[in-house]
Order: C-alpha cells, then structure tokens, then sequence
C-alpha cells in the first residue's frame, strides 16, 4: 500500500523532471539599469528588459543578441493599446525558457549552445527605432526605441560584450527587422577585430500592393515612422536619397549593409501574407480566410496569387546581393519566425534546404564552413515543410 503510494510519487516526480528537462530551465528577466536617466523606457515609461544565460566553455566569448518581435504601433491609439501589455511595458513581463538558437543544450544548438545567450524584450512598438523628446502627460506614451537599444548593448558590454570574439544579432519579425535596420550600427559598438554578423528571422518584410492594390504596409509603415520619430535612427545610407518610410522596408537597406548577413524566411512567410498580402481591408468578403488559416485551403487562384507574391519576395531579395558573406535560407513553408522554436530550428525532422537545417546552415555560414544561399522551390514541394495552421480568431487585423 504505502510503496505502491511511493511508486506513484516517484513517476510523478519523473514526469515533472522530464518536463522540465523538455523545457530547459528559466532564464530570469533583468531589467536595464540606469535606462530611465538616459530616458531608454518602455511605451509606459517603465524600463526595458532583457534575459542572458551565460556561456561557457568554448563559447564564453561569443555572443547572440536576439531581438523579441510582436508588430508595431503605428499611431497614439495602437500604443496605448500595447502600452500596458508585455509589448509595452515591462511591469508585464515574466521570466521564459530559451528554446532553438538559444538553447544551452548541444543537441538542441549544436553551434550555439555554449555562447552567451541574451534575448532583448520588445516594449518600444518601433522596431527599436523610435525617438521623440516629448512626453505628452495625457498618454503619458514614450516613444524611445532608438535609444533602448543603445542602452541594452552598452549594459550588456559591460556584462563582457565588450571582449566578444564572435557576436551575431538576431530577431525574429519585428526583431528580424530590427536586426537589419540595426546590424551595422550592432557591429560599431563591438571590438573591431570581432567577428559580428546578423541573422534576420522573418524580417525581410517587403513593400508590395495587397491583392486589392491598395499599399497597405507602405502606408502603415509611414505611420510607424511619424509616430515614433524614427527617421533619424533609420539607416543613413538610405536616408539620404529615399523617404524615411521607404527606408523602414529591408529591400531599399539591404544593398548598404556592410556587415555579413544572413536571411532566414520563407517566400510565403504567414504574417506577411496574412497582414501585408491579404489584410482584411484588402478582402472585405473574408474570401482569404480558409486560405490564410490554412495554405491547403487555398483555391487554384489563391494560389497562383501567393506564387506571385513569392515572386515579388525574390526580387526583394535581390537587393541582399549576391556576396558570399550574404547568406540566405529561404523556404516555402507556411511559416513565421524559424530560428527559436525548437521543431524547425534543428530537430530530425526540421524544414531543410538542400538537405541542410536551419541551425546547420546558419553555423556553417557563420564559421566560414561554406557559404549557404537556398531558395525554395514552390509551395507546395517541401516534404519537409512544418506548415502553419492558425485559427479564424488569429486574424484581426495589425
Ligand atoms: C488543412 O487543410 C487540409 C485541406 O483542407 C486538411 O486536410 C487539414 O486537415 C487541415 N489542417 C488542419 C490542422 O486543420
Ligand atoms: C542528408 O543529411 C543526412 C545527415 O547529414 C545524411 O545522413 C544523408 O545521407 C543526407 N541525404 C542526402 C540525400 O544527401
């Protein structure tokens, strides 16, 4: 009786352990010091956070500084919406497990696993990109990206970053962006014999006519960047001779980074085609619902729209060019952000690329094993896809 009791508890016990061994273990939130007296806060005023696992071994002077993504605002209303959120504020935020690139198990992250580890919170709704001196007392909304990432990467040289042999930012979607918008300016703040790259996850956005032929992002974006007064944080290269909004699409920056880069996405990236390509006001009938929850849903028509869209994507592409320091996995799966979660990061059965996973092709580019520029063939040809399906109420517009 009492050792069947026993018996009972230890599985439990085994169960709980295996969980948590699933899991990994959580990586705390640390709250950036002294960010408020350099005015680097959050929409709500609070300061801006982040995670770090530190490395060891080997990797005790390598870095990842991966960037959170969660969309933008784009105007006073959307912020003050987001504000007291965790995209907002970090008085919302919890601890996390780290999972795919950041993972601190060698067979989860084979490459990675032992550098140091930081995950950047996302409370800015700008893209790191924003500045605006004023506080209207009303809103009490800061806007202040710009400046928030300034103030986690000097912390965080302080914590070592500063002695960095090998260092890649990345981010995934709003965060891939940021990692584009931001990868040379990541690298002057680094020793200049390091080796720094960038490895955008589902960032490379492009400006294209939604299906009603309306410019839905262009005209979104240009509202992002008047909000937060993003146009001085913006790369200057592009500045220079395009429009602020122009120069927030990773096509019109590309051709001016000097910084070796390397783009994961797919060329039917889900959120683009949900919110960029097919937004609700481009289909007022909800005709694209059943498509946009489920690729195989997709009529005949649908789907020679979406190959279209695949098209326009390359050609964004394009403006990466075509050195072999710029990388690029880009599949054709259903997919949004492929870096973090475990499945399609690095697993047996993770999407491939001329037999290559994610995880491998990105490591192999970053060592200079062997440079890695893949295209997918159309959808639906990857056996090896892990294609996203969502629900009816995951489409609410931006
Ligand atoms: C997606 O759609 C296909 C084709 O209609 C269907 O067979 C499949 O079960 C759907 N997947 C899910 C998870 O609903
Ligand atoms: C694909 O890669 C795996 C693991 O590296 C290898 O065992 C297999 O032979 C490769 N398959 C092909 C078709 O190259």
């Amino acid at each position: 009786m009492e050792s069947a009791r026993i018996s009972q508890w230890l599985n439990l016990l085994v169960c709980v352990l295996l969980l948590l061994k699933a899991e990994g273990s959580l990586v705390p939130l640390i709250l950036v010091e002294n960010a408020e007296s350099k005015g680097a806060v959050c929409l709500d005023g609070s300061p801006p956070a982040y995670h770090f696992d530190k490395g060891f071994g080997e990797g005790i002077n390598s870095w990842i500084v991966h960037i959170e993504g969660g969309g933008w605002c784009n105007n006073i209303e959307s912020c003050l919406d987001r504000k007291d959120t965790r995209l907002g504020s970090s008085k919302q935020m919890e601890d996390i497990y780290f999972s795919g690139i950041l993972s601190n198990e060698q067979q989860f992250n084979p490459d990675f696993y032992n550098w140091n580890r930081v995950k950047v919170r996302y409370c800015d709704g700008s893209s790191f990109t924003g500045d605006v001196e004023e506080v209207d007392p009303t809103t009490n909304l800061h806007f202040r990206g710009a400046r928030i990432f300034s103030a986690v990467i000097e912390e965080l040289l302080a914590k070592g970053l500063e002695r960095a042999e090998n260092a890649i930012l990345s981010g995934c979607s709003a965060g891939g962006l940021t990692t584009i918008l931001h990868c040379d300016s990541f690298k002057t703040f680094l020793p200049s014999r390091a080796n720094v790259k960038c490895v955008p996850d589902a960032g490379y956005f492009v400006n294209v006519e939604d299906i009603s032929g309306a410019h839905f992002i262009q005209q979104y974006y240009s509202e992002v960047v008047s909000t937060h007064g993003s146009a001085k944080n913006l790369p200057t290269s592009c500045t220079s001779k395009l429009s602020p909004t122009l120069c927030f699409f990773p096509q019109y920056v590309a051709s001016h980074i000097s910084t070796p880069i390397f783009v994961v996405n797919s060329a039917y990236d889900s959120w683009q085609i949900r919110y960029i390509f097919v937004p609700g006001s481009a289909d007022p009938s909800d005709s694209w619902n059943s498509c946009k929850v489920n690729m195989s849903n997709c009529s005949p028509d649908q789907l020679s729209k979406l190959q279209g869209f695949k098209s326009e994507f390359e050609r964004a592409l394009s403006e990466v060019g075509d050195s072999p320091s710029k990388g690029m996995f880009i599949d054709s799966c259903y997919a949004h952000c492929q870096t973090e979660p475990q499945e399609t990061w690095f697993k047996t059965d993770s999407p491939k690329l001329a037999n290559t996973t994610i995880a491998k092709a990105v490591a192999d580019w970053f060592y200079g094993r062997s440079s890695f520029r893949h295209v997918d063939c159309n959808y639906p040809c990857n056996p090896s896809c892990q294609n996203r399906v969502f629900d009816l109420k995951d489409l609410p517009g931006i």
